[in-house]
């Protein structure tokens, strides 16, 4: 087939309509479990002989609709649709790491993953080491050492807007070995495609701008499916296991079962089975439905997201923007050279007055809604620091450059002058 437009990828790929009764939207299949047919039906299901249902914990049709739609649109080889993002993170780095192993990750994360790499991983014997200066490749590397089995980081960084040479960081993990991962969630593959950057996995919380609708918790997990992982280093990928056997009862390992996506393979055979969490079949068509407009939410969002930067920027109640057009940002270069479209729909800005100011700025807010979501039609608003990030400690937060009067926005759908109005009046009112 013709190469085709992301938009139309979005739109299109993975499903073919006579396979579903010829429903032009991918149909939910409210089901816990889908007739066998036969013994030799059987055998080929469990075997990956032939796709289809065989119990809704370990993936749907609706799903697998989803999981082809995002492996061709981030150009990967598998792909695995999960019950959050935290899910897809979390099934990710433990699948590639063992006991006594280490991740190396970015600073400055979304607060629940930092907190899972420092205060959690270490439960099953998995450590992290984090970097100080996230966009610094050489600090990547002087951390990497003969247990390192992931790099982790995000390409746009939540709540600050920071971005990230990943090629760098690619090239320094790749020369040890060790693949990187990332969580391009704020960005998705519209406005940024990690593995064209030398990137070996992708992470998304689905729940954000890849559904938009802010009506579904949802995780991807995307494996590019050419990095060679060592036989010693991922003994996982390597041993034969009965439970990924051929029809003719020939164990496999996790690299024979999906030839070039050890990681999707394990995800789906040994994590969807053993923890639950794939995603169900009425949250993947919710996933299916926002995805097909997601181009458009974007261009439109990155026209908004201008504009308000201007506002902001020229509000005396405002200390800083932080977003990579926002004049002075450290980010703008690396944003023109990976960012064509525009580094995505988020910013934050310091909020010039009291707490109490801050509060009743907030409160008075009509067409901008509290609360801790981000990606959604509607524009949102967080003061992150006690909602998103409130599980670190304040020293954490002084560490990954969180100020108190940090206020986030992800910007929605609405005309770009109710919203520059809506935070004029509510400045108005606070500062009275
Ligand atoms: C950048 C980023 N990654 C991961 C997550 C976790 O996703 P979920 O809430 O779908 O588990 C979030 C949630 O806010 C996020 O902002």
């Amino acid at each position: 087939m013709a190469s085709r437009d992301f938009s139309t990828i979005a739109i299109r790929a993975g499903y073919n309509s006579a396979d579903h009764f010829h429903s032009v939207t991918p149909p939910i299949y409210q089901t816990a479990s889908f007739d066998l047919e036969d013994i030799d039906r059987t055998r080929r299901l469990w075997t990956g002989a032939e796709a289809g249902g065989i119990y809704s914990r370990v993936g749907t049709p609706t799903g697998a609709i989803l999981e082809a739609r995002i492996a061709e649109l981030e150009g990967g080889k598998a792909a695995v649709a999960l019950s959050s993002g935290m899910a897809a993170i979390s099934y990710t780095l433990l699948t590639l790491t063992n006991q006594g192993t280490n991740i190396v990750a970015g600073s400055s994360l979304y607060g629940a993953s930092e907190l899972a790499l420092s205060d959690f991983y270490p439960k099953f014997g998995v450590t992290t080491k984090f970097v100080k200066d996230r966009s610094n490749a050489q600090e990547y590397e002087d951390l990497i050492d003969e247990n390192t089995r992931a790099i982790y980081v995000e390409s746009i960084s939540n709540p600050n807007i920071e971005l990230i040479d990943i090629d760098a960081i690619a090239a320094v993990a790749h020369k040890h070995g060790i693949p990187v991962v990332v969580d391009n969630t704020v960005a998705t593959p519209y406005l940024f495609k990690p593995f064209e950057h030398g990137a070996d996995i992708t992470v998304y919380s689905a729940t954000k701008e890849i559904n938009g609708h802010g009506n579904v918790i949802a995780g991807l997990v995307v494996e590019k499916g050419d990095f060679e992982y060592d036989k010693e280093k991922y003994p996982q990928f390597y041993k034969k296991e009965w439970k990924m056997r051929d029809l003719e009862d020939n164990s496999r390992s996790a690299y024979e079962f999906i030839p070039g996506a050890p990681v999707i393979a394990t995800l789906k055979i040994f994590f969807a089975e053993f923890f639950g969490g794939a995603l169900g079949s009425f949250e993947s068509y919710l996933v299916l439905q926002g995805l097909s407009t997601l181009p458009i939410r974007l261009d439109r969002k990155l026209e908004t997201i201008k504009k308000v930067i201007e506002y902001l920027e020229n509000n005396e109640h405002v200390e800083w923007v932080r977003h990579p057009l926002a004049k002075g940002s450290p980010y703008r270069a690396l944003a023109d050279k990976n960012f064509p479209k525009g580094p995505g729909a988020l910013l934050s800005f310091g909020f010039g007055g009291t707490r109490e100011q801050l509060g009743k700025f907030i409160k008075a807010l009509n067409n901008i809604s509290y609360h801790v979501n981000i990606g959604d039609v509607r524009t949102l608003i967080t003061n992150s620091a006690e909602n998103t990030h409130s599980e670190l400690t304040p020293e954490q937060h002084e560490l990954v450059g969180l100020p108190k009067n940090l206020l986030r926005i992800s910007i929605g759908l609405e005309a770009a002058e109710d919203l520059i109005s809506d935070l004029d009046q509510a400045f108005e009112k606070a500062f009275a």
